[in-house]
């Protein structure tokens, strides 16, 4: 392989070196690595597909977390599932991997709708805290009227803190944010089942709930919400949606094989007024609007 080709124009297959390359609790590890062509158009909802290891060809899709076009770094958060990501967690800073990236459509975001609502659960934390440092650097935004939430059942892999800044209508347990949203002026909270402190004890969509039920409706009428996470978190954040009349897209977070459309390795059903058609996660999502995964009955 050369260091870098071009696949369908906007995905690149790059020969990365790991910037850095650290574990935390939980089994998670944050890795940064240098993929100038992948960090110059990755939006937020798009992913990598990256080789763990030589000796494992199916490579392991991961959201992109991050991207600097200026110094080409990307970042990703994964969490060990099987043998490819404890591979990955192996490769040391230095160490080259093979990625192929972007893919996908990500988040569409609708400037009439200023207030956005972020929920981003387990491994679906990462392309809301993408979303959320692009909304920032934008100035369609009013910061103090949008709120990340976050659920995750293992400590968070970043610096947190007690929030200054108010996000209404939510339990009194849930004080703590992410330090490096408080520095963007965007207010963020968290959820896990586990007690930590500072941290609402339920999950993430019951924060989403409390929040949207302080809205008045010319209020919701200009907010829309976006969420990532595991399946049953996707139902939750889909049907809040639906009970206050929210616009919503979903990142699915399927099981892929080739990443890029041609094997419908990943296809889901997805609704429309015309009727139900398979779709392809890798190419034609992975973000979706909420109604088309979970249409009303
Ligand atoms: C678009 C996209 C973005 C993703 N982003 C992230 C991310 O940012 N961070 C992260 O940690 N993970 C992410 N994932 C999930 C991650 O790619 C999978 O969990 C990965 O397969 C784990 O690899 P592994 O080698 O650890 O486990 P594997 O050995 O691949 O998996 C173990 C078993 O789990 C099952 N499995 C794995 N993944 C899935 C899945 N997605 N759905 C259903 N069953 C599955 C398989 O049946 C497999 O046998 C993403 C997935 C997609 C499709
Ligand atoms: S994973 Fe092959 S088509 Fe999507």
């Amino acid at each position: 392989m050369t260091g870098q080709q071009t696949h369908r124009g906007t995905i690149h297959l790059e020969d990365a070196e790991i910037i850095a390359h650290t574990a935390h609790p939980g089994e998670q590890f944050v890795l940064t690595v240098r993929a100038p062509e992948c960090a110059r158009t990755a939006t937020a909802g798009s992913f990598a597909h990256i080789r763990c290891d030589a000796d494992i060809p199916m490579r392991r899709p991961l959201s992109i977390m991050a991207a600097d076009p200026v110094s080409g770094h990307v970042e990703f958060l994964y969490k060990i599932v099987g043998r490819g990501l404890q591979a990955l967690s192996r490769q040391p800073a230095g160490a080259r991997l093979s990625i192929l990236g972007p893919i996908g459509n990500g988040f569409q975001t609708t400037a009439d709708k200023p207030r956005k609502l972020m929920v981003g659960g387990g491994v679906g934390v990462p392309p809301m805290l993408f979303l959320a440092a692009q909304l920032a650097a934008g100035d369609a935004l009013d910061k103090q009227d949008s709120l990340v939430l976050m659920g995750s059942e293992v400590p968070v892999p970043f610096p947190v803190q007690a929030s200054a800044l108010a996000a209404n209508g939510l339990d009194a347990g849930a004080t703590h944010g992410l330090s490096e949203l408080e520095d963007l002026g965007m207010p963020s909270r968290l959820a896990s089942l586990q007690g930590y402190p500072g941290v609402y004890k339920g999950y993430v969509t019951e924060l989403a709930r409390q929040w949207l039920a302080t809205l008045s409706t010319a209020q919701r009428a200009a907010t829309e919400m976006f969420a990532c996470g595991p399946e049953p978190m996707l139902a939750a954040a889909a049907q809040v949606a639906r009970e206050f009349n929210v616009d919503c897209q979903l990142c699915l977070e399927e099981f892929m094989a080739c990443a890029v459309g041609g094997c419908a390795g990943c296809t889901v059903p997805v609704y429309g007024p015309e009727g139900t058609a398979m779709k392809r996660v890798c190419v034609d999502g992975p973000v979706f609007a909420a109604e088309a995964i979970y249409p009303p009955d």
